[in-house]
């Protein structure tokens, strides 16, 4: 099924930047790396972005939708997910605004950032892990092939987990990964 395995690249591609931003906001609480707002910036713009619009739409028109049809059981949990999806969206603004201030007020913005920062972590993680060890097995269960084939073709027809429709989240994710320091990213040690 092409639908799991983009739905594997894409959580590792937003698990990748979530890590990375994970590392740089840890450093910068233990004093080791000074904030890098362009570094900040361009992966909280990405983990807005890319579920929203590379990542959510795909499961929330397509995949959601058949397999709601199809089990109940599955229908309860896809609220849930749909839930998360809208909540996830709403954090990563109050991300947004919470970094906006850290850069214009300086360190005394660092808490309320790195608050928000660890909330977003944990609901991401636990997100990411409900799809892939709830949602998947029973998609794998209750869907047809004929079920699997026209998801599949709507899963591939906007596919490409990192590019986006003008190529702009392949060189963002380029570039985050050039800015982030070793051992996590490109970019030197801090
Ligand atoms: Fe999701
Ligand atoms: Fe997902």
């Amino acid at each position: 099924m092409k639908t799991i395995d983009i739905i594997h690249d894409e959580h590792r591609a937003l698990a990748a930047v979530l890590q990375a931003l994970r590392f740089v906001v840890n450093e910068i609480r233990s004093g080791k790396l000074k904030a890098d707002f362009r570094l900040l910036t361009a992966m909280v713009d990405y983990i807005t972005q890319v579920p929203e619009k590379v990542h959510h739409p795909k499961e929330d028109n397509y995949l959601f939708p058949k397999l709601r049809s199809r089990s109940k059981q599955a229908a309860e949990l896809i609220d849930i997910l749909e839930g998360q999806h809208v909540a996830g969206y709403r954090m990563t603004v109050e991300l947004l605004q919470a970094l906006l201030h850290y850069q214009s007020v300086g360190a005394a913005g660092f808490s309320a950032f790195d608050t928000l920062v660890q909330q977003y972590l944990d609901f991401n993680w636990q997100h990411l892990n409900q799809e892939e060890t709830e949602l998947l097995p029973l998609a794998r269960e209750a869907l047809s092939e004929e079920d699997w084939a026209g998801i599949d073709a709507e899963f591939s027809a906007n596919f490409d987990p990192y590019a986006g429709a003008e190529g702009e989240f392949k060189e963002l994710f380029g570039r985050i990964v050039n800015m982030t320091p070793a051992p996590y990213g490109l970019g030197p040690a801090g």
